[in-house]
Formats: C-alpha cells, sequence, structure tokens
C-alpha cells in the first residue's frame, strides 16, 4: 500500500497588484543585495524605478497621446513600473479623471504597439490617472498641483519623486519651469524625493534661442535634474551601434581615416508633414532632424571609446565630436549644404500634393523639406574622412541607414574579371528592417575568375525572437531610473546648434533655390547628386 501523501492546500491566488508589489519588492532586495554581496555583482538585475508621480504636462496633446501614454502603458503591462506608480495629466482643457482616462484608453487601443489591451493591467494603471485641468500662467493653478502632489504622495506612497514631462508646445516650456520653480517643486530635499523635468526637442530654434532656454531652465533645475529627448537615441538599433563598436574588437582598429573612405547617414521619410504645417513652417527639415537625430547618430558613429557608460563619460565624447565639426562659413554651405523642397509627385502608388500645397503652408513658403550635405570632424580619427548626411520628406521610402564605406583595394588585381568588385561598405539598418549589412568582394562559382559584390546580413528579426521596446519606453523608464545616458546635455545641444545655425543664417541671407525641386517620391534635388558627383562618389541606393 503506498503511504498517503498530504498535500498542502494551494496559497490563495494573488492579485495582479499584490505579484507586482512583491516583485518591486524583490528587485529592490536584489538591487540592495548586489550592493553589498560581491558575488551578485555583474549580475543583470531587472531594474525598476523607485515609486514616483509622473506629471504629464500637454497630456490632452498628439505627443502625448501616440507616443508618452502608450509608453506608460506598455511599461506598466510589463511590470517595470512601481506599485506606488501616480500619472498626473496637466492640461488646459477641462476633463474629470474618469472622462480623461476614457480617451487614455482610446489612445492606448490606437496606438499601442502590443495589442489587444491587457484589461488587468489597464483597471489598474487607470486607477493610477488624475486630471488637472491647468492654464500655465496661472499661479493659483500650480499652487494646486503642488497641494495634490503631496496629497498623492500620502495616498499612493509615491514619496515625494516626482518626474515633470513636458510635451507641451516649446515656446511654454519656460512659463512651465519657471511656476514649478515658484511652487518649489524642483527642490530636492535630502530625503525627500527626487524631481526630473523630461524636455522635448526642438530645444531652441539656433544658438543663441537654445543658450536662453537653457538659462531660462538653470535658473530653476540643476542640469543634473534634466533629460533633453532625442527619441533617436532611444532607439534600439542606436543603442547597438554603440555595442557594435565597443562590444567587437575587430571593427574599431579600421574605424578611422586609415581605413574608411567616408560615411553617409540617411534619414528618409515617406511621410509628408501630415497635418503639422505650422509647426514645420517654422522648423524645416535643418532644425527638424539635421540639428538632433542626424548629428546625434553622426556622434555615436565617430566618438572615441568612452571610459564608462556612466552618462557624463558618454556625453563628454560626444560632445568632443560635436564640437570637433568645422562649422561651415556662408561660402562652404553655398557649396557643401544642398536644401530641397517637394513638389506634387507620387508616393507608394499614390498621388500626394506639394508642400506648398499642404494644409497651414504659406502658398510662397521657402521652408526645406530635404537637406544634404557633407560635413568634417577635424580631429585625429577623423581628418579628412568626409560624414555626408541626408534628411527628407516625401522621398520613395522610409528608411534611417548609416554607411561606412571602406577604401578600395590598394590594387585591383582582378581586373580581366566581368563582375563589379566594389569597395566593402558597412551599413547599419536603424529602421526598418533592423540589422547589420557588410558587402565585400566574392569570387563568382565557375572556371573563370569572375567577382562580383556580395552581402552578408543580420537581421533583428531573424536572430532575435523578442520585440523591441518603442524608443519612448526605453527613455522614460531611464528617466525614472535617473540614467541620463541616453538624452542630451546642454552643451551637447549648444555645440549641435554651432554647427546647424550657420548654415540657417547663410540661407536666410541668400535667395533659395527655385522651390519645389524634387517631385515627392524622388530621392530629393538633383544638386544633391551633383555634390557627391563632385566628389567621385554617389548616394547610396537604399
Ligand atoms: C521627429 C520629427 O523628431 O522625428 C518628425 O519632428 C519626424 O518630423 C520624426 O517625422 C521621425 O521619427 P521616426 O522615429 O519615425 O524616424
Amino acid at each position: 500500500m503506498s503511504p498517503t501523501r498530504t498535500v498542502a492546500p494551494p496559497p490563495p491566488a494573488r492579485t495582479a497588484l499584490q505579484l507586482r508589489a512583491a516583485a518591486s519588492a524583490a528587485r529592490r532586495r536584489n538591487r540592495a543585495d548586489a550592493d553589498t554581496n560581491p558575488l551578485r555583482q555583474g549580475l543583470r538585475l531587472e531594474r525598476v524605478p523607485d515609486p514616483c508621480a509622473f506629471v504629464l504636462f500637454g497630456a490632452t496633446g498628439d505627443l502625448a497621446h501616440r507616443k508618452v501614454i502608450p509608453a506608460i502603458y506598455q511599461l506598466w503591462r510589463t511590470n517595470l513600473l512601481p506599485a506606488e506608480f501616480s500619472l498626473v495629466a496637466v492640461a488646459r482643457r477641462p476633463y474629470t479623471d474618469e472622462t480623461f482616462a476614457a480617451e487614455v484608453r482610446a489612445s492606448i487601443e490606437k496606438f499601442s504597439r502590443v495589442q489587444p489591451i491587457d484589461e488587468s493591467a489597464w483597471s489598474e494603471l487607470a486607477g493610477r490617472i488624475t486630471y488637472q485641468q491647468l492654464d500655465f500662467a496661472d499661479d493659483a493653478g500650480f499652487d494646486r498641483l503642488g497641494e495634490k502632489l503631496d496629497e498623492l504622495d500620502a495616498r499612493c506612497g509615491t514619496a515625494g519623486n516626482r518626474l515633470f514631462y513636458l510635451a507641451t508646445q516649446p515656446s511654454q516650456v519656460t512659463e512651465i519651469v519657471r511656476q514649478l520653480g515658484r511652487v518649489g517643486l524642483d527642490k530636492e530635499i535630502r530625503g525627500a524625493g527626487w524631481r526630473r523635468l523630461i524636455v522635448e526637442k526642438p530645444f531652441g530654434r539656433d544658438l543663441e534661442s537654445a543658450r536662453t532656454l537653457n538659462h531660462e531652465v538653470h535658473k530653476v533645475f540643476r542640469e543634473s535634474q534634466v533629460y533633453r529627448i532625442d527619441h533617436y537615441l532611444g532607439k534600439e538599433t542606436v543603442r547597438n551601434l554603440l555595442v557594435f563598436r565597443f562590444g567587437n574588437g575587430i571593427f574599431e582598429p579600421v574605424w578611422n581615416r586609415s581605413y574608411v573612405d567616408h560615411v553617409q547617414i540617411t534619414v528618409a521619410e515617406s511621410i509628408g508633414v501630415e497635418g503639422r504645417g505650422a509647426f514645420y513652417e517654422e522648423t524645416g527639415a535643418s532644425r527638424d532632424i539635421l540639428q538632433n537625430h542626424l548629428l546625434q547618430l553622426m556622434t555615436l558613429v565617430a566618438m572615441e571609446p568612452p571610459a564608462s557608460f556612466q552618462a557624463d563619460a558618454l556625453r563628454d565624447q560626444k560632445l568632443a565630436v560635436l564640437r570637433a565639426i568645422a562649422a561651415p562659413d556662408a561660402d562652404e554651405v553655398r557649396r557643401n549644404i544642398v536644401r530641397g523642397q517637394y513638389g506634387p509627385g507620387w508616393v507608394g502608388g499614390e498621388a500626394v500634393p506639394g508642400y506648398l500645397q499642404e494644409p497651414e503652408v504659406d502658398s510662397e513658403s521657402e521652408t526645406e523639406t530635404y537637406v544634404a550635405g557633407r560635413f568634417s570632424i577635424d580631429d585625429w580619427r577623423w581628418s579628412g574622412v568626409p560624414f555626408y548626411l541626408r534628411a527628407g520628406k516625401r522621398l520613395p521610402k522610409r528608411a534611417t541607414e548609416i554607411a561606412i564605406q571602406f577604401k578600395d583595394v590598394p590594387l585591383r588585381l582582378f581586373r580581366e574579371s566581368t563582375g563589379d568588385p566594389a569597395p566593402n561598405v558597412l551599413a547599419m539598418r536603424i529602421q526598418p528592417d533592423e540589422g547589420i549589412m557588410l558587402r565585400f568582394t566574392a569570387k563568382v562559382p565557375g572556371l573563370g575568375l569572375d567577382v562580383r559584390a556580395v552581402n552578408m546580413d543580420f537581421a533583428y528579426d531573424t536572430s532575435f525572437v523578442v520585440d523591441s521596446p518603442d524608443a519612448y519606453e526605453t527613455l522614460i523608464l531611464d528617466a525614472l531610473l535617473g540614467d541620463a545616458s541616453l538624452f542630451t546635455r546642454a552643451d551637447e545641444v549648444e555645440a549641435a546648434w554651432s554647427v546647424v545655425t550657420p548654415i540657417i543664417n547663410a540661407w536666410a541671407d541668400s535667395a533659395s533655390p527655385h522651390f519645389p525641386n524634387y517631385a515627392a517620391g524622388s530621392w530629393g534635388p538633383e544638386a544633391a547628386d551633383e555634390l557627391m558627383e563632385r566628389d567621385g562618389r554617389r548616394w547610396r541606393r537604399i
């Protein structure tokens, strides 16, 4: 006879919230343990932010609903936010907590990258959303906001930690920061919680306005409290660029002027201005993409290895690159920088209007929707290596790519070949079809000695089965964790403006080309091709 076994009754089922709280506590214990236990150091630990209130200014706007709110939902859904979390939505329009939560739900249903909506995660998050109607010029409103945050600390355990996210018009940043300072919401009193500020791009519209804005922000917040978002830095493939360069030994020896012929960085978009005509009229491609996304990609390609991945070690190296980029004078702008504006054309089989026919765009606008240029970095590693950057709207496809073209072999031994040998290219596809390609020359099978260029390809979606997070998820989580490495520092922003402002000024002082000068659905103005041809090169066909 087999012995009878007593079976313990199953433990009572725990709610998702209890599980989250237990997970948070365990992660916190792990972290504390790792700080003191040398055997645990170096082990991968899940990172969990401190309890906090996330105060979202401009909460009814497009950016908040398309990007910020879906990212918060995704972080919540995957247990990466603490149980003691509160989302305080701030904007001018009248809503109640309930009516605003209903709008949030609609946005998540529309924009979240994971569908369908997880009902249990949603109902927990919905209970943590409050709405505060606020006119940014209203002192009393900010006083009430301060009281509300204190009350949330007491009721929800948010512990005095506050992240202020400004998803507003750029012109409102100074006023909001001033008000936060007036009511003391910037103050980090020892043991009473941290205070951080996230500011969206564009950060200024030229060097002078960026300096003024930095000055105004620094009157209230210390630089270490400020997180300036350039969402390209949060993209998985952009972060992988650092791993690729500094996690592999074989590329660094050839990553310099002795082996690299030139570098091409492309940010191509097939969309037009998508109902943002008024914004774009003030911005143009040079302020919208060149000053930030393109120059940031260039710094990651060109920077020296940092001593560590601490935020300032990394940003010091990026800053060194930005400061070494030769700012073009008016004559160099005329020769080396091309601007374009799209006219009507066809994109993806659809007839699309030209820029001048877009809503909210001046019918005689001289705003550029395309910019391309040749830049140089005057430092020991890159002197003499041109960096060609281009960005445009209404190009044939959406494609962001960094291509390193290496120098040709010193002697072509296969001259008799009927094939087409070509110099090596390493192309990093940032989006879409994320991956890395190396082009090299190979022998065509057969009795002769024909050679041809072939590609060796790494593709994210076949090598990894996990989904990549959206850039906003990465960046919001980092800011909540106090890691500023993927955010641009004040001096970086100003150094980038020092490169772009002379271009904008030179254009303002000279007659614009005859716009429109490229058809929607083409690869940009002819002058951009001529720029490359003059150097004996050509843009990569992407
Ligand atoms: C934004 C620009 O910063 O980046 C937009 O303001 C542009 O004009 C967008 O469309 C492109 O971002 P992504 O992530 O789609 O490449």
